[in-house]
């Protein structure tokens, strides 16, 4: 039995909705899109929402509504997939990576607030990721955040559907854009919703929403109130600043609307099967990330551990037909960065943390056989 780290599910409903855009007018960005951007933004409690052909342009984007002085760092957590920071490459712009938190894995606040202390000045933002679907606490980040004039872009490619009670006991959905100026998900099929390629940035600010949505389009203003120029007639736009074609499909968007509706099932599924996990690993000698469960509520796009004979248990699992996954090398250590100006860049907790990290099998449409053929090589490997 194949059994992989992370897959998507696709239902009978995903596909006739994807079939019903087939047999519309359209294709390309159409009403499909508008109504995934509304649904969204109503799941996650925000404003508005803004679908993008997938997280990376989103990112992209998101750095230029928000960048401020391109000379200023901005402060970004290594242990994550690499986009988090090279959105801000992207622009020739600056990073500066911060530790993690030992135990969560999430970019550490007392580590930022050092950083912001010891130079003062000379940051302009930070992106956190809620890695592995845990929620960064953005109450706390956006009491530092505001202190030093920061912008938050929340990376919540994990996190759709994850979130924590704020100090006023309230629940605050990832992507609600209470704490975070913007807030990015991604919909690559190993995440919670698959729309092939297709990614989200949700806020709750209207001037953000409308420059991400002319970005995303070439940088072309359609609205005749908003022309620079007199317009011709009608048919006019004009092309105001330098844009991408960052849209999303029709096609995904169906896709992406179908999934949606089955977030909640979703994240009670990988719930279930991180209580299963945790429950056995109570008496293992393999570590999970720690936090406090009854504050936060973990997406879990990923189940990672973190064990000392790491590669032993990979190919241990990979001989059994488990496909587990390593996330992630700290981005400093990929060779782009390394030749970049990060050679001298050493972080211990995130260094020590990837020398130990696996990702074992966690998806919402897991079989309690996937399950339990997971559950029996890790017990087989552990009583060798
Ligand atoms: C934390 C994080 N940020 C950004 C991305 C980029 O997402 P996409 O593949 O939709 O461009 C990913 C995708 O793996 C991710 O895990």
């Amino acid at each position: 039995m194949k059994v992989s780290y992370g897959k998507q599910k696709i239902e009978q409903a995903d596909i006739d909705s994807v079939v019903a855009v087939l047999k519309s007018d359209f294709l390309t960005q159409g009403p499909a899109v508008q109504k995934f951007e509304e649904e969204f933004a109503k799941t996650v409690g925000a404003k508005y929402a803004v679908a993008f052909c997938n997280a990376t342009a989103a990112l992209h984007v998101g750095f230029k509504v928000l960048n401020k002085d391109i000379k200023k760092k901005v402060l970004v957590t290594p242990i994550t997939f690499a986009a988090s920071a090279n959105c801000v490459l992207f622009e020739r712009g600056q990073v500066e990576f911060v530790d993690v938190d030992p135990k969560t894995f999430n970019i550490d606040l007392a580590k930022i607030e050092e950083a912001l202390n010891k130079n003062p000045g000379e940051y302009q933002g930070i992106i956190p990721v809620d890695f592995a679907g845990l929620p960064v606490d953005t109450e706390e980040l956006r009491k530092l955040a505001d202190r030093h004039n920061l912008w938050i872009m929340e990376d919540a490619c994990h996190a759709i559907g994850g979130g924590f009670y704020n100090s006023a006991n309230q629940f605050i959905k990832c992507g609600s854009g209470i704490y975070s100026d913007l807030t990015v998900f991604s919909f690559h099929p190993v995440k919670h919703i698959a729309t092939g390629e297709g990614g989200m940035v949700t806020t709750n600010s209207e001037e953000n929403y409308k420059h991400l949505m002319k970005l995303r389009s070439h940088g072309i203003e359609r609205d005749s109130n908003q022309f620079v120029q007199p317009s011709h007639g009608g048919w006019y736009h004009e092309m105001q600043e330098l844009g991408y074609n960052y849209r999303m499909s029709d096609i995904n968007a169906a896709l992406g609307s179908s999934q949606l509706m089955r977030l909640s099932t979703n994240i009670d599924n990988r719930q279930k099967i991180a209580k299963k996990y945790k429950e056995y690993l109570k008496s293992s000698v393999i570590k999970i990330q720690e936090y406090d469960e009854k504050k936060f509520l973990n997406g879990y796009h990923l189940f990672v551990i973190q064990t000392e004979n790491r590669k032993e248990l990979y190919d241990f699992l990979k001989e059994n037909e488990i496909y587990s996954q390593v996330h992630y090398l700290p981005v400093y250590k990929h060779p782009y960065y390394q030749q970049n100006g990060f050679a001298e860049t050493k972080l211990k907790s995130a260094e020590n943390f990837y020398s130990k990290a696996l990702s074992l099998p966690m998806y919402h449409g897991m079989t309690e056989a996937e399950f339990d053929h997971v559950l029996a090589t890790l017990k087989k490997y552990e009583s060798r």
